[in-house]
């Protein structure tokens, strides 16, 4: 994993962003791309949101990559640059929780703060073999933790959790902790930690229209009120604006967390003539703006 060479608390921060709800192996060619362009902190807080938001395309929950880039501007602004070492200070930074801080604390400044991600949460479960709230995982997280060696331990148990102690069929054989484990003694490791209950899959429509003039198409920003997507630019929906639906372009299904979307892109003719908050963006260059990877499945060929 490129984070464990030359660790930093600017490496080891921005590697814990990525992990979120990542896997290792997916997040691997994003992370390295990051550092080349921006190889520490005041190089990420001078950039532009828009820059940041093209070299997370694609990782999904975009809020972090805007979580990210305002927590940059706030430690050059208020440590002067330098990644705060404190848990308090760390807590509040936007987009920490208790999760990251406690994974940066430890990794980067060999504080012994404890972490608990669902991997770790699964082997406390087996070894147990109890199903325990978030509060009481907290607490054995940080029973357990060496105190030590708390970046070490903390990365040794995720990793555990993520590679042997998988979620179904779990490597029990290869397993270091498998003399300790009540539900490998017990042969319940397939038991715990309970199945938790998913939500259901909520169907959406979204209707696109494709606007051309000449070698530009007409992009449209998303609002702050919007479920999904806010304030990212897309193609203006069905409705948004006036023109006249002409032929089914394309069409495709993508995910957002729990939904399930069927997008559908039609030919449009804008029937005003500066309609707004849009704005014309030559077609060739749509991926520095269109940044979920939604679009790549619904613009037109050739796009
Ligand atoms: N998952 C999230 N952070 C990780 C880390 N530092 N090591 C291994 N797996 C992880």
């Amino acid at each position: 994993m490129p984070w464990r060479k030359h660790p930093s608390p600017y490496r080891t921060w921005v590697s814990e962003i990525m992990l979120q709800q990542t896997t290792v192996a997916f997040v691997i060619p994003y992370f390295e791309r990051f550092m080349k362009k921006f190889p520490d902190i005041r190089a990420l807080a001078s950039a532009k949101e828009e820059e940041v938001l093209a070299l997370w395309a694609g990782l999904g929950y975009y809020l972090r990559a805007k979580n990210l880039l305002l927590t940059a501007k706030k430690i050059v602004a208020e440590h002067g640059g330098a990644f705060p070492d404190d848990f308090d200070s760390v807590i509040s930074l936007p987009g920490i929780g208790r999760y990251t801080a406690g994974a940066i604390l430890s990794i980067a400044f060999q504080k012994p703060y404890p972490v608990l991600d669902g991997n770790v949460s699964r082997v406390f479960s087996r070894l147990t073999a109890q199903n325990k709230t978030q509060g009481r995982l907290w607490e054995m997280a940080e029973k357990f933790l060496d105190r030590e060696s708390p970046g070490d331990w903390n990365q040794a148990l995720m990793e555990l959790g993520a590679t042997i102690c998988a979620p179904e069929n779990p490597h029990c054989g290869r397993c270091p902790a498998a003399f300790s484990c009540k539900a490998f003694k017990a042969k319940t490791q397939n038991l715990f930690p309970a199945p938790k209950i998913k939500k259901p899959f909520v169907k959406l429509n979204w209707n696109f229209l494709w606007i051309e003039k000449g070698e530009k198409a007409l992009l449209w920003k998303r609002g702050e009120s919007e479920k999904l997507l806010k304030n990212h630019w897309g193609l203006p929906e069905v409705g948004q604006i006036n023109a006249e639906v002409g032929a089914l372009l394309k069409s495709g299904m993508h995910t957002i967390t729990h939904h399930q979307i069927r997008v559908r892109v039609y030919q449009g003719s804008l029937n005003e003539k500066n309609p707004a908050p849009a704005k014309w963006a030559p077609k060739r260059d749509l991926s520095r703006f269109l940044v979920s990877s939604l679009w790549k499945k619904c613009l037109p060929e050739g796009n």
